[in-house]
């Protein structure tokens, strides 16, 4: 059986370092994990960018290579086991790839911080949070102990965490779980990066406090006009933060699209049938869609394209050729800005 892989020729502009060219941008990214079972290929020829101002949502099932992605973007890859064996991450037009270890660091905090999922393992127990916000300021900006005392508080006011100045010396187990991913996202902002990475920042919380969380870091996003990459496997959570998406599946975007178009019209089978299994308000009680299976281990990816097991959309070719992601148009062949589909099927999946 021949396998063709056409998801090479995906045009991609390159990154640029004037100011209205993108923040970030990936280009045709791999990263391999050699283990003692095999090659797990986690990533396979990633492109995404990200403006200044502007959120785009990473989404996908657990798995997808979201994380291995950011953390590649990060320079906080596990190296060995992980391999970056192609392609290129621009930051303001500069291939980091390409960086020393020096100015690796430089960029790191100070211009692209991350929020992860869960706050307890990402800040220090025995450390009051109020010391842990104002050792940012010390080391990085130089303040005094003052200084960076009263920087903590403003920061933990603007996070919204009541009676900041009382709570500044209480440590991370005392503060609840929405709270400390607050504290999380005041780390991330201290140094007033450019870009912010957040990787399932909500998913560890109740669905109420999911949203406080969700809007708190939207309007901060708008108000330091940075770049957001949102990563989460809830299709629920994003559709009033993001403003774009890319939908990964076994390491490659399989759909991407402005984010209201997504949910109107989908055009990748795996997107819509996401979409299906996002509890709606007006269907309580009913049985809540699944998409049949599991995705597939990243040692034994299913030839073709990966999600052919599970599609109910699949035909022969889905079997033997990996579908490139090409642009989505409308029947009368008019293109739709910003959408792509790695699908044999896109036209029927959107269109029919
Ligand atoms: N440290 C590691 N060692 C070996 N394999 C890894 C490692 N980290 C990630 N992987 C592989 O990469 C895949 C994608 O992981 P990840 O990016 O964390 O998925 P997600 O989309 O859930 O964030 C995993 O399923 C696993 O096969
Ligand atoms: S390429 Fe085939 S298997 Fe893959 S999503 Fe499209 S229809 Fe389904
Ligand atoms: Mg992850």
């Amino acid at each position: 059986m021949t396998i063709i892989d056409k998801t090479a020729d995906v045009p991609a502009p390159r990154g640029s370092d004037d100011a209205s060219g993108p923040l970030l941008e990936v280009r045709d990214l791999h990263v391999e994990f050699h283990t003692r079972d095999g090659v797990a290929k986690a990533v396979n020829g990633v492109n995404y960018s990200v403006s200044a101002g502007e959120t785009l949502a990473v989404l996908g099932e657990s798995g997808s290579g979201k994380s291995v992605t950011a953390q590649a973007i990060m320079g906080i890859l596990d190296m060995p086991p992980g391999r970056i064996p192609n392609g290129e991450i621009f930051f303001r037009g500069q291939d980091m790839l390409k960086m020393s270890g020096e100015e690796r660091r430089q960029i790191r905090g100070r211009k692209i911080a991350m929020i992860f999922q869960d706050a307890l393992s990402s800040l220090n127990p025995v450390l009051s949070v109020g010391y842990q916000l104002a050792e940012m300021f010390r080391v990085h900006q130089g303040l005094s102990k003052k200084e960076a005392k009263a920087k903590a508080i403003a920061l933990m006011d603007r996070v919204r965490i009541p009676a900041a100045k009382e709570r500044v010396n209480d440590y991370p187990h005392m503060f609840s779980g929405g709270m400390r991913q607050r504290i999380m996202i005041a780390m991330a902002l201290a140094l007033e990066p450019d870009l912010i990475i957040a990787d399932e920042p909500t998913t560890a919380l109740d669905v109420t406090v999911q949203a406080q969380v969700m809007d708190l870091l939207a309007e901060l996003q708008r108000d330091f006009n940075m770049g957001l990459i949102l990563i989460t496997h809830d299709l629920g959570v994003v559709a009033d933060v993001a403003d774009k998406i890319a939908v990964m599946y076994a390491g490659r975007i399989v759909e991407t699209a402005p984010v209201h178009e997504i949910y109107s019209r989908p055009a990748h089978p795996y997107t819509k049938g996401l979409l299906a299994s996002i509890p709606r308000l007006d269907q309580k009680g009913q049985e809540l869609y699944a998409i049949k299976g599991l995705p597939p281990n990243l040692l034994h990816v299913p030839s073709g394209c990966a999600f052919n097991p599970r599609c109910t959309m699949a035909q022969d070719i889905c079997r033997t050729e990996i579908p490139a992601l090409r642009p989505v148009t409308e029947q009368d062949g008019t293109e739709l800005v910003g959408r792509g589909s790695a699908c044999h099927f896109w036209k029927e999946t959107i269109h029919g």
